[in-house]
């Protein structure tokens, strides 16, 4: 199960790959969070990806890239993954295709409408400590401010303010886009609806899953 997750920010791909990768028992790869992680540990990583990071822009396909490639190399994606976040242009796309030696299974491309972006990550919290996402309406903790898992501190991502949202959405639609041709094109996308409550949205994706592993077994 070599899986993409790919749409805008604020379509639930981190949310929804958090459950999954529990489920199928293969890791979830944040490129997103492993910049986030980078940057408050101050690598040369990090201090690179931040100034990208904070003004809403991609950080460039060359680190990108090489960061990815690193981690696909774990032991642990040996099963498979769930990429999140990655490939998010055409150069990336490429490059995963020329130089990663797993082959895809599926990529699930969450389609989003602005409206719902804009509400789900206007409200969202983060956690310091294990990186679990909330919602202030929709996923709330049980006690404001702490994580329900691990006590750590909830916080609200430097880059959900409305403006970096929106440019977001500008670098995802010129960026990002694209890669929905690109992958149908393959034959490997599959499309779900993004604006789906999370429930609603989670028995959908099982039901890719029940698919994609009952074509694995055939
Ligand atoms: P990244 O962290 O990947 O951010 P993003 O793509 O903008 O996506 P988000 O994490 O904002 O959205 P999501 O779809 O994961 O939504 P979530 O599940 O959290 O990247 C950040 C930055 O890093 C980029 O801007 C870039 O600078 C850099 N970067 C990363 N990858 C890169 C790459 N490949 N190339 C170059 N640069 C890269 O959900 C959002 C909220 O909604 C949460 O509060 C959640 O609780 C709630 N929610 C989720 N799903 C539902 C639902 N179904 N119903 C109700 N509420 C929901
Ligand atoms: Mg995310």
């Amino acid at each position: 199960m070599n899986i993409i997750f790919l749409g805008p920010p604020g379509a639930g791909k981190g949310t929804h790959a958090a459950d999954f990768s529990k489920e199928l028992g293969i890791p979830h790869i944040s490129t997103g969070e492993i910049f986030r992680e980078a940057v408050k540990n101050e690598t040369p990583i990090g201090l690179k990806a931040k100034e990208f990071m904070d003004r809403g822009e991609l950080v460039p396909d060359e680190v990108v890239v090489d960061v990815v490639l690193d981690r696909l190399k774990r032991d642990d994606c040996q099963k498979g993954y769930i990429l999140d976040g990655f490939p998010r242009s055409l150069p990336q796309a490429e490059m995963l295709g020329q130089k990663s030696d797993s082959e895809l299974t599926a990529v699930i491309y969450f389609e989003t409408c602005k409206d719902v972006i804009l509400m789900r990550l206007t409200g969202r919290w983060m956690c310091r400590g294990c990186g679990k996402g909330y919602h202030i309406k929709n996923l709330p903790p049980k006690v404001a401010g702490v994580c329900d898992e691990c006590a750590g501190e909830l916080y609200q991502r430097a880059d959900d303010k409305v403006d970096t949202i929106e440019h977001r959405l500008t670098v995802y639609n010129q960026e990002t886009k694209t890669l929905i041709d690109y992958y149908k094109n393959k034959d490997i996308l599959i499309q779900v609806n993004g604006d789906f409550e999370k429930q609603e949205g989670h028995e959908e994706l099982e039901g890719v899953f029940t698919k994609l592993k009952s074509n694995a077994s055939c």
